[in-house]
C-alpha cells in the first residue's frame, strides 16, 4: 500500500517531468525554424521604420532624415508657402496626383498638400528623373530659373522643378512628382517614416 503511493507519487512526478522535458524539446525545435526566416539584423535595419522628433523643425524650414538608404525631407511649410500652392496649378503636369502621379503617394496623403497635415510635407528627395537629390528654393521670389517662382525644389542635374508639395512642373524631364513614403503622426511632435497610420493603428 505505502508502495503504492510512493510509486503514484514517482509516476507523477515522472509525467510532469516528462510533459515539462516534451515542452522544452518543442521549443529548442521550434527556435531554428523561426531563426531561418528572421531577415538578418542588417537586412532589418535597412528596412527598418525611422522614428524623428520634429519639434525643433522650425517654420519654412527642411530637415533630410535618412531612411531605407533615401533622403526623406520633412519641410514645415508656412502659411504663405501653402496659399501658393493653388496658384502653380495650371503650370503642373498633374496638380492632383491622380493621373501620371498616382502611386507616387499613399491615399492618405493623396490631397491638395499631399500630406496627412497641411504645414507638414513629408517626400523623399530623389528627383524622378535619374535620382539627382533636388535643392531646396523654399522662398516665394524669382529665382533665375523660375521668374514666376513661389517656392519649392529645383534639381541642378537637368532643371527640374517642383513646388512644396513635390508636384513637377510641365516642361522639365522629370515626369512625376516627388514620391511620398509610408508615415505616421506618433504625436504632434514625432512622426514615424515607413510605417501608414493604419498598421501603426
Ligand atoms: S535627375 Fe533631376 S532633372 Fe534629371
Amino acid at each position: 500500500m505505502a508502495n503504492e503511493v510512493v510509486d503514484h507519487g514517482r509516476r507523477r512526478f515522472l509525467t510532469a517531468t516528462t510533459a515539462v522535458v516534451g515542452g522544452a524539446g518543442v521549443v529548442v525545435a521550434a527556435v531554428p525554424f523561426i531563426k531561418t526566416w528572421e531577415p538578418s539584423a542588417r537586412a532589418k535595419a535597412a528596412g527598418a521604420p525611422v522614428t524623428v522628433d520634429i519639434s525643433k523643425v522650425e517654420l519654412g524650414q527642411k530637415v533630410t532624415y535618412p531612411w531605407r538608404s533615401l533622403p526623406v525631407f520633412v519641410v514645415n511649410r508656412t502659411p504663405a508657402q501653402l496659399a501658393a500652392l493653388p496658384k502653380v496649378d495650371s503650370r503642373l503636369v498633374d496638380p492632383k496626383s491622380d493621373g501620371t502621379s498616382a502611386a507616387q503617394q499613399p491615399k492618405y496623403a493623396q490631397n491638395e498638400t499631399r500630406s496627412i497635415k497641411p504645414e507638414w510635407l513629408v517626400v523623399i528627395g530623389i528627383c524622378t528623373h535619374l535620382g539627382c537629390v533636388p535643392d531646396f528654393f523654399p522662398e516665394i521670389k524669382p529665382e533665375p530659373f523660375d521668374p514666376n517662382w513661389e517656392g519649392g525644389f529645383y534639381c541642378p542635374c537637368h532643371k527640374s522643378r517642383y513646388d512644396m508639395a513635390g508636384r513637377v512642373f510641365a516642361g522639365v524631364p522629370a515626369p512625376k512628382n516627388l514620391q511620398v513614403p509610408p508615415y505616421h503622426f506618433v504625436n504632434d511632435t514625432t512622426i514615424q517614416i515607413g510605417v501608414d497610420p493604419k498598421e501603426a493603428g
